[in-house]
């Protein structure tokens, strides 16, 4: 105890000492011990500025994204060069103008009543859906909220648009990829975007109303009213 009160009143004096010269207009230590504190300031700024970055851009989509697997894999490619009439072997448009959308089973059955090969995405699709008539419930990218009509006749018949304009290459992919859920909207990340900034690189990364609408005012000429879309 006594010691270390000595002790402190021994150093005492040149701690005063020094704080005195450190005022002299000749001695730079004040301004060294400004710059000091300034890159700690800087530091901490850069490292909350990266935990920001990080949290925005790489956790807060994960967080914002619930990652569902396929009920099964689908391989596009292959299938391709084994059906008669490419696409619309499976996806086509009715009598009535209507379009049949994602196959049913019924699209299927004549090639898959037995499993054919080695392949357990096959056995697993045969024996769980075929075998019990169970269709598959695929998970659609490009679902929009039930509030929107859209027609895949107006686009596709009327406009003769390609498919990839608006769904990219799925069409020729191999593995069908993992369908993310946004937890908030429950839309599918196809609607939203894969940017979180908004950026678009190709026009199927995006189906928003602002994409629909862009096209359409190009397209022509007008955004069209709220009830083309909205039924
Ligand atoms: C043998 C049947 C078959 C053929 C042929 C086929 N598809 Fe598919 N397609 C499917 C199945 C099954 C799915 C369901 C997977 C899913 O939900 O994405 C699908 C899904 C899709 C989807 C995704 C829809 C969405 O948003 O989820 C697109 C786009 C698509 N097909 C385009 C094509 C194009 C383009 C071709 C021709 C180059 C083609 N398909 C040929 C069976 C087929
Ligand atoms: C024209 C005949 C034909 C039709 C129609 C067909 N398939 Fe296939 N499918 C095959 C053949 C052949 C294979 C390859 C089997 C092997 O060699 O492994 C295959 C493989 C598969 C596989 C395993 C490979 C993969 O894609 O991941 C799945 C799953 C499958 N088919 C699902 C379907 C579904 C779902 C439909 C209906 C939308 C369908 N098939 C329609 C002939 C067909
Ligand atoms: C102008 C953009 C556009 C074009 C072009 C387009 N689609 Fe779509 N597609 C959509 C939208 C938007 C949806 C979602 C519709 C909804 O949820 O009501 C969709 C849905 C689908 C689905 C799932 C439908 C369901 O109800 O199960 C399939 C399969 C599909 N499209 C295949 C195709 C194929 C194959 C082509 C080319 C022949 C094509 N699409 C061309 C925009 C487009
Ligand atoms: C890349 C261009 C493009 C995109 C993207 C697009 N459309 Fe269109 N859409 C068109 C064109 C072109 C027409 C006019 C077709 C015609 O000639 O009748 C049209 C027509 C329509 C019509 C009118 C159909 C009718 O007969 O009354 C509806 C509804 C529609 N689009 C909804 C949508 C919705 C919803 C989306 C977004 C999910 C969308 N479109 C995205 C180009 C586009
Ligand atoms: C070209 C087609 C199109 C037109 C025209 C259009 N919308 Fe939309 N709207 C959409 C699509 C697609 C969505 C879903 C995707 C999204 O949220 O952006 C949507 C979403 C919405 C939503 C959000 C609904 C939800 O559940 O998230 C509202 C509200 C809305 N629209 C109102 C309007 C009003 C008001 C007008 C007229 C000024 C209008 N829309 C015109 C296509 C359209």
């Amino acid at each position: 105890m006594t010691t270390l009160d000595d002790k402190a009143k021994e150093v005492s004096p040149d701690v005063v000492g020094d704080t005195n010269q450190t005022s002299s207009p000749d001695n730079c230590n004040c301004e060294n011990k400004g710059k000091d504190s300034g890159g700690f300031i800087l530091l901490f700024f850069i490292i909350g500025l990266a935990a920001a970055l990080v949290a925005g851009w790489i956790i807060f989509p994960k967080l914002l994204y619930s990652q569902k697997k396929q009920p099964i894999d689908f391989n596009h490619a292959l299938h391709n060069e084994l059906v008669e009439e490419g696409c619309e072997s499976c996806h086509f448009f009715r009598e009535d103008g209507s379009f049949s959308g994602v196959p049913k089973l019924a699209q299927c059955i004549e090639c898959h009543e037995e499993v054919q090969g080695e392949d357990p995405e096959e056995e697993k699709f045969v024996e769980t859906y075929v075998a019990n008539e169970n269709e598959v419930p695929w998970l659609v990218y490009s679902r929009q909220p039930d509030c929107v009509f859209f027609s895949h006749a107006a686009h596709v018949k009327a406009a003769e648009m390609d498919c990839t304009v608006c769904h990219g290459h799925i069409g020729e992919s191999t593995h069908l990829k993992t369908y993310e859920e946004n937890r908030i909207s429950g839309y599918s990340r196809d609607i939203w975007g894969k940017n979180i900034a908004g950026f678009k690189k190709n026009t199927w990364d995006r189906m928003k109303m602002d994409d629909c609408a862009k096209c359409h005012q190009k397209e022509t000429g007008s955004k069209g009213a709220c009830f083309q879309c909205h039924k």
